[in-house]
């Protein structure tokens, strides 16, 4: 039997207990032993849900059982799911956490504390939900050197652009949806102002390069000065509009640019078809070409889904803890993408166009010789 204790009943976490329950006799076989859920710590009360007899609102319990192996973080955010994550491991519970802000701020640190004590720290749910994309990059494609690493990151950004699209919702009417099916962030400034998405790009490029890429070091930018027009603009000249984090490699395992913004996709390019709350991660290898994992990238049981198969990964390697990982870097390396050519979509009072390919230098050079500045600009894939 290995013993786990739920930090947060929340979307997640409510589809995590619901899950380890529907599916108990199929994941006991899997994991090779029982996992029973020993408490459920929420600040709510829990008194009417099917756990009253599990909840605990005093971590110090959890971290003082003895029967608790396994902590699952559900929590989100870094102030208090960072506190008890870092309490977990120093008391030597393995910790699983799809909470892409604490490994992406803090990674580096957590994974040390966890490899110091033998300890599996697991977070494939932290990066495109319930796509399995974190273990196929670091052991299926670990002999590639990569190019390349593009990804829609967030679902609830691209609801949004997918349903503006089909012209069947304003931006607040989608947005209001993307949080009524549980896709959303409690402040869901993070999907739409890109920082979501940076967090799971950071991720990504940190497991790639095995060294930790910062959310301070990328460019980040979101979908709310997508207007109409642009939309329109995508669709006649065929192209899609997408919120897309990047990460260019252009030495073997370094990362050197990184960033994350909206762009016009080419409707033949794999990722111009992933709409509505899916996510996809496309990958460029030296070796095994062009690959992309595509799946439900927010909501309630994608996310469980990856955080069961942590749990059972976890029951599998209690002592031959199963590594995922990365090395602590400079923070204030700069990795801007201020030097990389594209076409440039430009949108003036006269209607969009598109230039020639240029660095954003270039660019912001020639956009000032224009009688008047341009309303919006967007790199083309
Ligand atoms: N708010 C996130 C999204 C949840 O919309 O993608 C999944 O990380």
């Amino acid at each position: 039997m290995v013993g786990l204790a739920l930090l947060g009943y929340g979307v997640v976490g409510s589809g995590v207990a619901e899950l380890l329950q529907k599916n108990a006799a199929h994941i006991e076989k899997k994991a090779g032993g029982k996992i029973g859920l020993r408490h459920i710590l929420d600040i709510r009360d829990l008194s009417r849900t099917p756990y009253a007899d599990l909840a605990t609102q005093d971590f110090s319990q959890i971290e003082n059982d003895p029967d608790v192996q396994v902590i699952v973080e559900c929590i989100g955010g870094v102030g208090t799911a960072l506190d008890y994550v870092s309490r977990a491991l120093r008391a030597g519970k393995h910790v699983i956490t799809s909470n892409k802000e604490l490994v992406a701020e803090h990674g580096a640190e957590l994974l040390a504390m966890a490899k110091e004590r033998n300890l599996n720290f697991l977070f494939e749910g932290s990066v495109g939900g319930g796509i399995p994309v974190l273990r196929p990059l670091a052991q299926c494609l670990a002999a590639n050197q990569l190019y390349e690493i593009v990804g829609i990151l967030n679902g609830t950004s691209n609801y949004i652009l997918t349903r503006m699209l089909h012209q069947s919702a304003s931006f607040d009417e989608a947005l209001r949806e993307a949080k009524s099916y549980g896709y959303a962030e409690s402040n869901p400034v993070d999907d739409v102002s890109g920082r979501d998405a940076c967090r799971k790009i950071c991720v990504l490029a940190s497991l790639a390069s095995g060294r930790h890429v910062y959310p301070a070091q990328v460019d980040t930018e979101g979908i709310t000065q997508i207007g109409g027009s642009d939309m329109r603009f995508a669709q006649r000249n065929g192209y899609r509009v997408k919120l897309l984090g990047r990460a260019i490699f252009r030495e073997p395992a370094v990362c050197n640019v990184i960033y994350v913004a909206p762009h016009l996709v080419p409707e033949d390019h794999p990722l111009a078809g992933v709409h509505d709350v899916f996510n996809a991660v496309w990958i460029h290898g030296d070796t095994v070409g062009e690959v992309m994992f595509y799946g439900r990238g927010a909501g309630r049981e994608p996310t469980a889904s990856a955080i069961a198969a942590d749990i059972i990964d976890t029951a599998k390697h209690m002592t031959a803890r199963k590594w995922l990982g990365w090395d602590p870097s400079d923070s204030r390396e700069r990795l801007s993408p201020v030097e990389l050519p594209s076409v440039w979509y430009v949108r003036t009072a006269q209607g969009g166009q598109l230039t020639e390919p240029m660095t954003a230098r270039k660019y912001d050079a020639w956009a000032r010789t224009l009688p008047k500045e341009p309303e919006y600009r967007m790199r083309v894939l």
